[in-house]
Formats: structure tokens, sequence, C-alpha cells
């Protein structure tokens, strides 16, 4: 059996990508991010993968776990950016997951900063994490999960309502190779626009965001939970939001849900 590492080599050449970095699979892992960081601090050069069929210890944005069965993505790339729009990273890893998804017959949006979601279920998660030292930003590493079979069943009874797959949306399976390549393919384009033209990412992040705009929302960043008016992103991929009080508040980092107005009393 051709390994898997060089089936996605193979298909991203077939899409006209020379992958040159190591990509490295595993069968069952912790992490494909914690593999990836040992790789980093060794001297992994930039786009960098890991691939794995099942992890036993994913991780998920806010200290979560990221249920990882077999059947599903596991992809962490390392990236080594020397541009400023760093902010846009995450934002633009977002379209590329949206993108390729698209490509499979899926129509997904993108859930401030970057959860994926169909339906208003989520299918796709998105894991960024950086390093730096004295001298600098060492790098940046994208964890990317996508739910490609995995059954309701198989979530912690909490989140599957609020969770989709490929297969539950199209009846059709893709392949973790295939979804692979459609991810990296993706994110070279929109990586290299973050160089060349970083509001051409924000335009791209606003078509594919959902449209909530004008809404009430709670925002949740470690302890603190904040509700104001979803008014949009600013040029470096900060909510705004517009608090009770009229002040505005730009925030980096989160989690967004969408709040229901309370009636009172009546039906
Ligand atoms: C989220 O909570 O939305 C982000 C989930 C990110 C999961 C991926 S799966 C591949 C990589 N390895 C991990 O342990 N986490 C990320």
């Amino acid at each position: 059996m051709i390994d898997p590492a060089d089936r996605l080599r193979e298909a991203l050449r077939a899409r006209g990508l020379e992958w040159t970095a190591p990509i490295e699979h595993h069968v069952r892992l912790g992490s494909t991010s914690d593999r990836l960081k040992e790789m980093a601090r060794e001297g992994a050069p930039p786009w960098a993968a890991v691939l794995a069929d099942e992890q036993t210890g994913g991780r998920g944005r806010q200290g979560r776990a990221w249920a990882s069965p077999p059947g599903g993505l596991y992809l962490s790339v390392l990236l080594r950016p020397r541009f400023a729009s760093l902010s846009l990273v995450p934002l633009a890893a977002g379209v590329a997951v949206v993108e390729a998804l698209r490509e499979h017959g899926v129509t997904a949006e993108l859930k401030w900063p970057n959860d994926v979601v169909a339906a208003g279920r989520k299918l796709a998660g998105i894991l960024a994490e950086a390093a730096s030292s004295s001298s600098g930003l060492e790098w940046v590493m994208l964890g990317l999960g996508v739910n490609l079979v995995t059954p309701e069943e198989a979530f912690p009874e909490a989140l599957r309502a609020a969770t989709t797959s490929v297969l539950a949306l199209t009846g059709g399976r893709l392949e973790p190779v295939r979804a692979a390549a459609a991810v990296l393919t993706r994110l070279t384009v929109w990586y290299h626009a973050l160089h060349a033209d970083s509001p051409s990412v924000l335009r791209a992040w606003r078509a594919h965001a959902v449209p909530w705009w004008g809404r009430r929302v709670e925002l949740r960043s470690g302890g603190a939970v904040v509700r104001g008016i979803a008014e949009g992103v600013d040029a470096s991929g900060a909510l705004l939001l517009l608090l009770e009080d009229g002040s505005r508040k730009a925030v980096l980092s989160g989690e967004v849900t969408t709040v229901r107005l309370e009636t009172s009393g009546g039906r």
C-alpha cells in the first residue's frame, strides 16, 4: 500500500504543487500539532505537515478536546511567516478550508474567527498556535480538523446537536488524503495573498462569514464574557463589538455565539 504521505504529495503534484517540505503520516497519534511542534523545535522548514488517521489526544480551541476517530482529517502544517499581517493567518486558513470543502460539494460558512459551520453545525475547526523567541516569531502552526464521516454519536452528548460531517451533508465520503490536498492547495493560495494583498484575504473571509452582523452576540474568552452587537471585522481580523454602554471593543480571540433577545412575560 502506498504511504498516505506519498499519496498526499502525489495529489498535490497533480494540482501543480511540488511539496518539498516533509510530510509525516501516522496511523495513530496523540495530536498532529504536538508532533509538528517537536519537528518545529528541531528546525523543520515551513510547510512541514503531519497527517494522522486517528488522534488519541486531539486538541481544540479554548483547551477543549477534539474528537478524532478514524475517517476524519487531522492535519497540522507549519508556517514561518515573515510578514506583518500575522493576525490574519487563522482567517486565511478558514477561507482555505471552506474553499476546499466547496470543491467537494459542501457549502460551509465561517464563524469568527475560523469555526467552519454548515447548516448551523460545526464541521471543521482550526487551532492556530505560535511560538516566539528573543529574535521574534519562530513559527505559526495550523492544526486543521475536518469531520468527514464521524457520526453524531461519536461526539460527547453535549455537542451532538451542534456537529455535522461531510458524509451527513452530502451522503458522500471524502477521503482524508484528498481533503488534505484540497486544503493545503487553497492554504498556499491564501497564505501568499497575505504577503501580496492582505485586504483580499479579509474580503474572502467576509464573503464566507456567517451573516450575523448587526446581531447580539456573546463572546467568551478565557473566563470573561462580553455581550454586544457584532459589527464586523477590522483590518487586523479583530471582531468589532458595539457594547451595551455604547463603546466599541475590538477582540482578537474568543468564542462567539448569537444571543436571542429575551422577551419579558406574555407569549
Ligand atoms: C477547534 O476547536 O475548533 C479547533 C480544532 C482543531 C483540531 C485539529 S485536528 C489536527 C490538529 N491536531 C490537534 O490536536 N488539533 C488540531
